[in-house]
């Protein structure tokens, strides 16, 4: 297609998110027309074997062993976090002083005092940058920020959300270390507050506004597992489930749930929103359909519809194959960075910006703190 400008990037990590970015960074411009095309200039990894392994099979020209060498060579435009989330504040801060744009994995800081000051470098630097909440560029969940925007709900009364897992129920899985470290809080910041409740929160404040108060109560099930690098058995302080209700400003409610102990679900994220006209509700096991219940439907035939998001007109999809034929998880990466190509031609900035993001971290904030203290928060605005 079109692209004629190139975007060099440096991706630091290669791990599950390692490989998402890497998978959107080379096909973008196979579907999407847009001016920049992604270079695969370098990747980062601390184990000189994996660096190489995972730029032989995903494109990279080169590898370095050390973030800090990535962030200063001068062939690269671009710094991807695609690491542990203790890495992204000293990554982000290095990239944006060193001239670099920054993209980096959610959430963006390990509490929201890492997130204001990578905010703050970025904003200072007056560099592109973006978050990767991923889940609003699901077509089904474009559109349905679609519909409330051009205000088919009609006054929304509730939002529902929940990300359920139940991968660490064992008492004899380590916490620490390469694919546990989100068990450990010094390296993670938090649970599932941070990690799951993250996204439903992200999702919830772009279709529905700003949460204004939330209660909550968290609960870590397994209170001590061995840890993967001391080798000793250490207390776990992460929240291994987390629930708050919310109000948001728009004076809607709300419940949001997460956890990784609800046996047999293994990434179940939907979310739910009533409005006096009508209500949505989406399922990311069932990703490609939205349910559309619109009460001015003729009374004999109203119901719930299960839209088939598959369709030219629907968010994104004109760019994949013909209708009726879906598309899955990995192609939300590949519209965020389209996404991202495309503001950074129109001089835009690309969605959720690091500002946006930090307003996330605000309302994981309030929820631990009132999961601490038993009372209602208010949200940092
Ligand atoms: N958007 C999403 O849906 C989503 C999904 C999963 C993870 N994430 C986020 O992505 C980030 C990475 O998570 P993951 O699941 O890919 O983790 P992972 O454990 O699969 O991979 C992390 C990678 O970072 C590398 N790494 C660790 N420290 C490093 C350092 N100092 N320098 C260079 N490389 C380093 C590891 O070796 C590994 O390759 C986290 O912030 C996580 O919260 C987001």
């Amino acid at each position: 297609m079109g692209a004629n400008k190139e975007l060099r990037v440096g991706l630091v990590g290669c791990g599950f998110m390692g490989r998402t970015h890497s998978n959107a960074f080379g096909k973008v411009n196979r579907f999407f027309d847009v001016e920049y095309q992604p270079v695969l200039a370098a990747v980062c990894a601390r184990n000189r074997a994996s660096a190489q392994a995972f730029a032989d099979n995903w494109g990279y020209s080169s590898f370095e062993t050390d973030w800090r060498k990535l962030v200063a060579r001068k062939d690269i435009d671009l710094i991807d976090i695609a690491s542990p989330n203790d890495t992204h504040a000293e990554i982000a801060v290095a990239a944006a002083e060193a001239g670099k744009m920054v993209m980096c994995e959610k959430p963006l800081g390990r509490n929201a005092a890492e997130s204001e000051k990578m905010a703050a470098a970025v904003e200072s630097a007056r560099t592109p940058n973006m978050v990767w909440y991923n889940y609003r560029r699901v077509p089904a969940v474009t559109l349905a920020k679609q519909l409330v925007d051009e205000g088919r709900l009609g006054k929304i009364f509730h939002y529902r959300a929940k990300f359920l897992q139940d991968w660490t129920i064992s008492a004899d899985l380590p916490q620490g270390g390469l694919g546990l470290w989100r068990l450990d809080a010094s390296v993670a910041g938090s649970g599932v507050t941070g990690d799951l409740l993250a996204h439903c929160i992200d999702t919830a404040m772009w279709l529905n506004g700003p949460i204004a108060t939330v209660t909550a109560m968290t609960e870590t099930f397994i209170k001590e597992r061995s840890h993967a690098i001391t080798g000793k058995v250490e207390k776990v302080t992460i929240d291994d489930a987390s629930a708050f209700l919310a109000r948001f400003q728009n004076g809607s409610l709300a419940t949001f749930e997460a956890t990784r102990y609800a046996r047999g679900h293994k990434a179940l994220y939907t979310l739910e929103i009533n409005g006096a006209d009508a209500s949505i509700m989406w399922d990311l096991h069932d990703l490609h359909r939205l349910q559309y219940f619109d009460h001015s439907d003729e009374g004999r035939v109203r119901g719930w519809r299960a839209l088939h998001i598959t369709d030219g007109d629907h968010p994104y999809m004109k760019h994949w194959w013909v209708p009726g034929l879906q598309i899955g998880y990995e192609h939300t990466f590949i519209h965020q960075v389209a996404d991202f190509l495309e503001a950074l031609a129109s001089g835009k900035p690309a969605s959720p910006t690091f500002r946006e993001a930090l307003a996330t971290d605000y309302v994981a904030e309030a929820v631990l703190q009132s999961a601490n203290s038993g009372r209602w928060e208010q949200v940092r605005q």
